[in-house]
């Protein structure tokens, strides 16, 4: 009887164990981890989301950045598609935007100038004499506050940054939402929400650095890439777009039809040696504001497919032509000039001094949005 009971106890508790602990694969979780400390001692958390077929992404809360993405290959080998640090510190120092979110102003405004209601402003010099992404401290060397998006039934994480009127130069308090959803479709979906107390200026973006091989020891050279653009904004040697919509077609800048991103990156062509290779903005076909597919990038070898979806305006596409080596990243690896390459939704760099291009300015009453997603396949 008492062998009886205790292998009900046993069974009842192999039972009871199997509950807590299904099947991973088959379950979304998120778990919660220290990543570091600040210099001021605040504490930096890491989130990892993982999705029901295994896709796991990890983001901290320092700069919103996205410290790790990894998805399968054709064989279903699982590996980390972008570039980063081991530690805070990398990023606490790095001055290349790895994996974060950038702002206010992602890209370039001319000599930090423009106007607003007929006022004049002046943001953070810190790029030549042009202003770049956010300035000193952008919003991706910043505390952000996060939270579990707890109704979700795909792992999302909300995070959520306040900027006060005058920071680098900018006008009205900035409250600025980014939630991070990892969808059972292998997308990363990254939506945008901001709302101003003043009239401002809003144009955040995703940094990550995407290599899809699945060793930073390669370039991204033979990635074949698709972009849905007929045109682009050409720029001066400082970046600053002239004004003007160029046409794609006969240029290095036609991916209109799937090519390999080295073919043309070293072709001696004007705007080619401005960006030291590419670091252009591409004018999206029109999407009347809603989520279109704007690039499709490929990696032959792992059979890695990206797809990139966005309801906005432009594409910022940049092949780590400031990568030289001095980075060091994830395992120690030295980062080398294109190791990754940067897809920034956004719109048109130095838009505030060009009325001609989508507008940038966000009221008090308006919601600036964003959806882009990053969809990952083999094929
Ligand atoms: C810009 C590059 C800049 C890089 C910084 C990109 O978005 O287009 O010009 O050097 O960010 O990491």
């Amino acid at each position: 009887m008492k062998s009886l009971f205790l292998c009900l106890a046993a069974l009842l508790f192999i039972l009871s164990n199997e509950a807590c602990q299904p099947n991973r694969k088959e379950q979304s979780y998120m778990t919660t981890s220290v990543f570091g400390k600040l210099p001021d001692n605040r504490e930096v958390l890491q989130y990892t989301l993982t999705n029901r077929t295994g896709v796991s992404m990890q983001v901290i809360n320092y700069g919103a950045i996205i410290t790790s993405l990894r998805v399968p290959d054709r064989t279903g080998k699982i590996e980390d598609v972008v570039l980063g640090y081991d530690s805070l510190q990398g990023y606490v120092d790095g001055t290349t935007y790895f994996g974060a979110i950038v702002g206010r102003y992602g890209n370039r405004i001319g000599k930090g100038k423009f106007q607003l209601d007929g006022k004049q402003y002046q943001v953070t010099i810190n790029d030549g004499e042009n202003h770049l992404h956010g300035g000193k401290v952008g919003f991706n060397k910043v505390l952000w506050q996060a939270k579990v998006v707890s109704s979700s039934a795909e792992p999302a994480l909300e995070l959520q940054y306040i900027s006060k009127d005058g920071e680098e130069g900018y006008p009205g308090n900035v409250t600025l939402k980014v939630t991070y959803t990892l969808t059972d479709k292998n997308e990363l979906r990254i939506s945008y929400e901001g709302t101003t107390d003043q009239p401002t200026i809003l144009n955040p973006t995703q940094h990550s650095y995407f290599n899809l091989s699945g060793s930073f020891a390669n370039t991204i050279l033979d990635h074949v890439m698709t972009i849905e653009a007929d045109r682009f904004t050409p720029v001066d040697k400082g970046l600053i777009p002239t004004g003007q919509l160029a046409e794609v077609a006969n240029t290095p800048l036609d991916f209109r039809m799937p090519t390999a991103i080295g073919t043309r990156i070293n072709d001696p062509f004007e705007q080619l040696t401005f960006g030291k290779g590419y670091d252009h903005n591409w004018v999206l076909r029109e999407g009347g504001g809603q989520v279109r597919k704007a690039v499709e990038l490929y990696e032959p070898k792992s059979g890695r497919l990206m797809t990139v979806y966005t309801d906005q305006p432009g594409m910022q596409f940049y092949t780590g032509n400031f990568l030289d080596g001095t980075a060091h990243g994830k395992n120690g690896v030295a980062y080398q000039r294109r190791t990754g390459l940067c897809l920034e939704a956004q719109a048109f760099p130095d838009t505030p001094n060009k009325p001609q291009f989508p507008s940038v300015t966000l009221k008090p009453g308006q919601v600036y949005r964003q959806t882009t997603i990053y969809q990952f396949s083999t094929k």
